[in-house]
This record gives C-alpha cells, structure tokens and sequence, in this order.
C-alpha cells in the first residue's frame, strides 16, 4: 500500500469510527468496539505494524499520520465515553423520580402484644365505630370518685365487697374504671357515649381467676330515652365483635350501688366450653359484663338531671376477656412477663387492629 493509499484507508477508519460511536448504547458496548480500532490487532493497530515495510524516507510520515488517526480515534471514545456517562446519570435521575419518598411506606407488622392489649385495641375500634370516645382516668384516685360519687357513701357495705389499696395521702388505687364515669359526666355533660379502658387493683388473695392487678373496660352512654334495649343491643353487639360468631350469654340480677338495675352478664367458658374448668370455678359460665342502667344518685353527682337523662354503664373485665379470646388458663400469666402468652401479629384480628401496630 503506497502512502497515499494508506491516507484514504486511514480516513476511512476514522470515518467508520464515527459512525459506529455515534450510535452506541452503553459503555458496555463501547469497550468491546474499542479494540477494534485501537487494539493492536484492530483497524490502526494493524497499519502501525506496517510502518517498516516504508521506505525509510517515508516512513516519519506513515508514522505522524498513523499517531495523527490514533489520537483522533482516541479522542472520538473519550467523547462518546462522557456522552454515555452523562445520559445514563440522566436516566437514573428520571428512574428516581419515579419514587416519591413523601408516601406513607408499608408498615411491616413487627413485634407482639399483650392480650389485654390486643382485645383493648378491638373493643376501642368496635367503640369508635358507634361514636364513642376513649377517656382514661388516673390510677390513683380519690375516695370520692371511687366510692362516694358512685352511691357508694362511707357507712355503705359495698365498700367491703372491693378491697382497696389504700394509699399513705387517704388517696387509694381505683378498685375499678367506675370512676371514669363521673369524671366524663363533669367533663362532657350529657348526651355522653365513652369507654374508659384501664387498669384496676385490689387488695385480694390470687388465684387462677383473681389478680391483684388487672385492667377492666367501663362503658358509659347517656342521652333522652336511653333503655336497657340499648344495653343490651350494645352488650351483644360487643362480644360478637370480639369473638366474630354469636357466643352464649346469659343475663342475671347483679347488685351495684351505681346502677338500677343492675345486671351481671355471663359468657359460656371459651376454655372448658361450658363444661366447668378452675378458670371458670366449674361453674361453665365466666362474668364477664356486670352492667345495669346508671343509679340516679350518680347521675345527680355528675350534674345531669335523672328525670330528663337515663343512661347504661358496664365494666368489662377487660383481662378476663383476653383470658377468654386466647385461651389463657390462669390470669396470673398476664403479670408475669411470659413472653410466651403474647400474641402475634398474625393472630390479631381485624384491619384496623393490624394497622394500628
Ligand atoms: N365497677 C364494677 C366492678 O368492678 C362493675 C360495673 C361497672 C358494674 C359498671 C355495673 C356498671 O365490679
């Protein structure tokens, strides 16, 4: 090949160059075609080894336009290297864009919870869908909301069926979330529908059904022509929430101070179903509900006048519930930190209920 020869091969190097780079993907694509111009057995590569066979005369020139053609080649991947770096970054921006990091992320369900807990968090859903505010009064409460505002006076002998934690200030540990219904009286004024879950303590002897710490759930509805209809369409409607199926009750007299009348409602046993186990003390039936229409005396003590107002109240045994829905035998178990009594995500039930962990 003369010299003049070599020119035009060498341009059409350059120009093939150019056109295989312009429309190169990825620099991928780009390092594989890289040798074929600028390997030592590529394109230029090939005529560098032709140098020699010049003419020695010839042979500075051969040489200058061959390293004239490499550095144009070279710089032509250079280029293309940068346009293919620039225009990825660019995609990867618009890919980012596509994720809006201002939207609430999927909550994975993590970690398990008490029973008393899980069955609280129901019966709180179940309550806010029929209006119901969650109040919460404090542990440690006065004489006068626990007993006296309750018809409960000082010479009362109901004051002995609730052993109470008395405390050094002549204040006590609330013996039950009765208290919560005064307060929410003074606090709303009728018409009221709240619960006031929480936790209780009395002085007693423990066995598999008694603790002395436990949590209950009072109710409270008050408004023009409230019957015990209402009490116990709400009752119902309640443990069949909790249980998802019908579950057999039964309704008995039962005397508290600060209602008239009074009821207490009993489930079957969930754990012996019925047939009489010590958690249910044989009897196959578990109370579960004591509740009533709410005395007019306490009425009177939250302000709101008996003969316009009527309202129910029940106090749940929040615990004895949980002990009921997830078949806990003993009620002692709830207080001993056994990690193993707690329930998993998977086992609580209801949407909202998952949600709210
Ligand atoms: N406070 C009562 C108890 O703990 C239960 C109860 C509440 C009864 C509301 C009637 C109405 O024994």
């Amino acid at each position: 090949m003369d010299i003049e020869q070599l020119r035009t091969e060498v341009g059409t190097i350059q120009a093939d160059a150019r056109r295989v780079l312009a429309d190169i993907p990825s620099v991928q694509a780009l390092r594989e075609v890289r040798s074929k111009f600028l390997g030592k057995k590529g394109a230029l590569g090939r005529l560098m080894g032709t140098v020699r066979s010049y003419p020695p005369e010839q042979r500075s020139e051969v040489g200058q336009t061959l390293n004239q053609a490499n550095k144009a080649v070279t710089a032509l991947f250079e280029e293309t290297a940068r346009r293919i770096a620039s225009s990825e970054s660019v995609s990867e921006a618009s890919k980012a864009s596509a994720f809006d990091p201002t939207l609430p992320g999927v909550r994975p369900a993590l970690g398990n919870v008490h029973p008393v807990t899980a069955v609280q968090w129901e019966i709180e859903h179940v309550f806010q869908r029929l209006g119901f505010t969650v109040e919460a009064g404090p542990e440690m409460e006065t004489e006068y909301y626990n007993f006296e505002a309750l018809n409960i006076p000082a010479d009362h002998p109901a004051r002995d069926m609730q052993d109470t934690f008395w405390l050094k200030n002549g204040w006590l540990l609330r013996t039950h979330t009765s208290p919560v219904q005064v307060r929410a009286m003074e606090k709303f004024g009728p018409p009221i529908r709240c619960i006031g879950p929480g936790r209780c303590f009395r002085y007693e002897t423990t066995d598999a059904s008694h603790e002395n710490t436990f949590h209950q759930c009072e109710g409270l509805m008050i408004d023009r022509n409230i019957s015990i209809a209402n009490l116990i369409a709400v009752m119902k409607l309640l443990l069949r929430e909790v249980f998802r199926r019908e579950v057999k009750v039964r309704l008995r007299p039962g005397f508290f101070p600060f209602v008239e009348p009074g009821f207490e409602l009993d489930m079957n046993c969930q754990i012996c179903g019925g047939s009489g186990c010590a958690t249910c003390k044989k009897s196959g039936w578990v109370e579960i509900l004591p509740c009533g229409m709410v005395h007019p005396n306490v009425l009177r003590y939250g302000n709101i006048d008996p003969h316009e107002y009527t309202g129910f109240a029940f106090g749940l045994g929040l615990t004895r519930l949980a002990m009921m829905k997830y078949g806990i035998h003993d009620i002692r178990v709830m207080n001993q930190g056994d990690l193993r009594a707690l329930v998993p995500p998977s086992r609580l039930t209801g949407p909202a209920i998952q949600a709210k962990q």
